[in-house]
C-alpha cells in the first residue's frame, strides 16, 4: 500500500515584502521553520534567470532579447526554509547568483515584462495550494493578492547596508559602496514600470531598522497565528479542518 503523503502543516499563505537588506530574507525563513511552511524565494528566481543569461552572453540591457531567452530557462526552486535551494536548467545556482555581477544585472533583467509574467506563473504554480511563506517585492501587491498575512519589511538606510555588507562577508570600508548600491537597486525596482516594489494596501508594515531577528519572526508569527485563528485553519491538530483560509 502507498502511504499518504504527509498532510501539510497549514495552507496558510504569508507574503513578505521589502526592498534589500530590510531583513526579509531571515525573517521568512524563520517564520517558515517556527510555523513548519515551506518558503520560496522569488528573488533566487530572478537571480538564477539572471544567471543564466549572463552565462549565454545576452545582453542584459537589450529587453527584447532577455525576454526571447529568459523564455528558455527552467528554474526549479527547493523550498526547504532550513536549505533553500535554486537550479536554473539543472545547474544547482544556490551559490553563483549571490556574486556582485549578478546582483549588478539583476534589476534589469526584472524590469522585464516577459519575465515577470513568465516567474509570476511558476512562483503561483510552486504556492499551489498554501503552505508557504513567499518572499519579494510584489508578493502581496500582484503574485498573491489574496494572500491572508502580507507584511512589508522596512529598515532605515544604515541598518541595510550594515547588514548587506556582513552577509556578503565584507568589511566595514565598503559600507559606503554597499549603500550606494543599494539605493541604486531600490531606484530602479521602485521606479519599474511593471510591478514595482510598493506596499500593497492591506500590508502591515515592519520597521526592523532596531529589532533583532526573533523578534522579526515573532511579529509576523502573531500575525500569521492571528490570520489562522481569523480562518479557524489551525493546522493538524484539527485534521477534519482543510484549512484553506
Ligand atoms: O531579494 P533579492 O535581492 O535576492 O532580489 C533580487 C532582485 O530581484 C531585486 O533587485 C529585485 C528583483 N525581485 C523582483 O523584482 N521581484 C521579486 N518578487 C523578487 C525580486
Amino acid at each position: 500500500m502507498v502511504p499518504a503523503a504527509p498532510a501539510p502543516a497549514s495552507r496558510l499563505v504569508v507574503a513578505v515584502d521589502g526592498p534589500s537588506g530590510s531583513g526579509k530574507s531571515s525573517t521568512a525563513r524563520g517564520v517558515a521553520r517556527a510555523l513548519g511552511l515551506r518558503y520560496l524565494d522569488t528573488g533566487a528566481m530572478y537571480r538564477a534567470v539572471t544567471w543564466a543569461l549572463l552565462q549565454a552572453g545576452v545582453s542584459v540591457d537589450d529587453p527584447d532579447a532577455v525576454a526571447t531567452a529568459a523564455a528558455g530557462v527552467v528554474t526549479a526552486s527547493g523550498t526547504d526554509p532550513a536549505a533553500p535551494t535554486i537550479h536554473a536548467d539543472g545547474v544547482d545556482v544556490s551559490q553563483p547568483i549571490r556574486s556582485p555581477e549578478v546582483t549588478a544585472a539583476v534589476s534589469a533583467v526584472s524590469a522585464v515584462r516577459q519575465v515577470r509574467s513568465q516567474l509570476v506563473e511558476v512562483q503561483r504554480r510552486l504556492v499551489g495550494d498554501g503552505g508557504v511563506v513567499v518572499e519579494g517585492r510584489d508578493i502581496g501587491s500582484v503574485v498573491l493578492p489574496d494572500a491572508p498575512v502580507k507584511v512589508f519589511l522596512t529598515a532605515d538606510n544604515r541598518a541595510r547596508a550594515r547588514r548587506r555588507t556582513a552577509q556578503d562577508g565584507g568589511a566595514d570600508s565598503t559600507r559606503d559602496a554597499t549603500a550606494a548600491d543599494l539605493a541604486r537597486r531600490d531606484r530602479l525596482d521602485t521606479s519599474r514600470t511593471v510591478s514595482p516594489l510598493a506596499v500593497a494596501p492591506d500590508a502591515v508594515v515592519i520597521d526592523t531598522t532596531t529589532l533583532s531577528l526573533s523578534d522579526a519572526v515573532d511579529a509576523v508569527v502573531a500575525l500569521a497565528r492571528a490570520a489562522q485563528q481569523r480562518a479557524g485553519d489551525e493546522g493538524p491538530a484539527r485534521p477534519e479542518d482543510g484549512g484553506v483560509p
